[in-house]
């Protein structure tokens, strides 16, 4: 028997505008997400300024609005003075994180002109790991001070007369695992953490802060963590960082596909414990969240535990170099789903990473860049999912899984873009083994008519797409939906990302 699910798609249920930064990315001095990622100064595609243009190509395809930086784990053993100023001057550090050695041949200047150039703003983690308020205010007084001062002189002597006028800042990074350097308590963090922005505003009140939340919703001390250290510094951020990464080291798709209602969780979770600490407070404004790193990443994970055991302090190493097949880009478009469906909460969201590391974007040494699976669902929603995020009026078929139970067999939200009259509807069957129709009530736009679905399937849920060959890579289907009424019958395939745009 068929299977249906149905979606009512109403203007007036609204969510939220979605804010474009949901969209945004990641670069951590890590492995080859900068030597050898964006920067390769001997590449036949690279600029007068080392960047290779075939990368900077498929971001701006993505159309990136924000990419965090420079870590990730590496910012808690970080000296930003080391990475500015003349290149010959800069020293090579040990870098703890990832046992590797930083070369300092791009530091804070080179990347917000590569961010310039991406068409993307920064968003800068200062390193509450080894180092603490001064370093995160001299720094930002050499980012965001106009001139007349010793860090905004340095700046300007070093060649970048204009402030850089970062806007958002990330107070240190996952601050509640063991394996951060600094490792802190939540009270010891949060106190520093609080001390921290206060000093910043002081210098630029127009900044945006992130304080740490927890690294994933395994850690031991979720949601204690985001509570004690709300309760320090609820007055002085803006935002409650999230991270979480999924993987199938099973081997069960199924399991695996399902994990995106583990982060739909843990969003609530946060926002729930947020709201908490603001009625204790009898505070009036909201903490919102960052999902500022999200992605599946497990591939890789003994490759890099060898390297960086058995062969350490090497420069831009092959690390986290993960080779994503086509049920990881499914997952990635529930998790992009989930982001919007909290879109009034989730203001900022980071893929991680962007080039080489867990990333959807890959480079060879003396050949092109290319696209990974995950390239696409990422893509589609950066293009289509900007405007008003409706609610999804939801009905669909459910099964069980190892650890979940009534998975809904489809996922799906609709994002109405009211200027390009544009109404798009996303949505990933995730049913292993059932095509499912979906059907599309379209009744608050009327006159609006399918103008395209776009399609990403594989009878293979392990292919993967490689320099030579893209196996994995969306297409236009024409013949898998039907009007009844205003009703669009639209069949999504078994384990399939489906992107449905309407326009009058
Ligand atoms: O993105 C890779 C790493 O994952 C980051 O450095 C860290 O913050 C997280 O554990």
């Amino acid at each position: 028997m068929e299977k249906t699910a149905k979606l009512t798609v109403e203007k007036d249920f609204k969510i939220a505008e979605i804010d474009k930064r949901i969209y945004g990315s990641f670069i951590e001095h890590l492995g080859r997400a900068v030597y050898g990622g964006i920067w390769q100064p001997g590449h036949k595609t690279a600029d007068e300024e080392g960047f290779r243009q075939d990368v900077l190509g498929l971001v701006r395809e993505l159309n990136i609005p924000i990419v965090r930086y420079p870590g990730g784990n590496f910012v808690s053993n970080f000296y930003w003075e080391d990475s500015v100023g003349p290149v010959e001057n800069r020293p090579s550090r040990l870098e703890l994180a990832w046992r590797s050695t930083e070369p300092n041949r791009i530091g804070i200047n080179e990347f917000a002109s590569w961010c310039k150039k991406a068409g993307a703003e920064v968003m800068q983690a200062v390193n509450l790991g080894t180092r603490g308020i001064e370093a995160a205010c001299n720094l930002l007084e050499y980012c965001n001070h106009p001139a007349g001062t010793k860090y905004s002189d340095l700046r300007i002597a070093h060649g970048v007369k204009d402030p850089h006028s970062i806007k958002v800042w990330c107070l240190g990074n996952e601050m509640d695992g063991p394996w951060q350097t600094g490792h802190k308590t939540a009270a010891e963090y949060g106190h520093l953490a609080d001390e921290t922005a206060k000093a910043m505003k002081q210098i630029d009140p127009s900044i945006e802060l992130v304080l740490c939340g927890s690294s994933n919703t395994g850690m031991p001390t979720f949601p204690e963590w985001e509570s004690t250290a709300l309760e320090w510094a609820y007055n002085s951020v803006d935002y409650i960082s999230l991270h979480q990464y999924y993987g199938n080291r099973f081997n069960d798709t199924a399991n695996f596909l399902a994990q995106s209602d583990d982060m739909d969780h843990f969003i609530k979770t946060v926002v729930a414990t947020c709201d908490y600490v603001k009625a204790k407070k009898r505070a009036k404004k909201n903490i919102n969240l960052s999902f500022d790193e999200w992605n599946v990443w497990f591939h890789a994970n003994e490759a890099d535990d060898d390297t960086m055991k058995n062969r350490p302090w090497q420069v831009a190493p092959h690390l986290l170099e993960d080779h994503y097949d086509f049920e990881d880009a499914l997952l990635v478009g529930l998790m992009l789903i989930t982001l919007m469906k909290h879109s009034d909460r989730v203001k900022m969201a980071c893929m991680a990473q962007l080039v080489n590391v867990i990333a959807p974007i890959m480079t060879e040494e003396n050949g092109p860049a290319w696209r990974q699976t995950i390239y696409y669902p990422l893509l589609h929603a950066s293009k289509y999912g900007r405007g008003t995020a409706l609610q999804p009026v939801l009905s669909s078929p459910k099964h069980d899984t190892l650890d979940f139970t009534d998975v809904t067999d489809v996922e799906s939200i609709a994002v109405w873009n009211e200027e390009k009259e544009e109404v798009t509807v996303f949505a990933v069957n995730r049913s292993v083994t059932d095509d499912v129709v979906l059907d599309i009530d379209l009744r608050a736009f009327a006159g609006f008519r399918l103008q395209e679905h776009i399609v990403l399937e594989n009878s293979d849920m392990k292919a993967v797409n490689t320099a030579e060959q893209q196996v994995v890579a969306p297409k236009t289907v024409a013949d898998r939906s039907a009007y009844e009424g205003e009703t669009l019958r639209a069949k999504l395939a078994k384990t399939s990302w489906n992107v449905l745009r309407f326009a009058k």
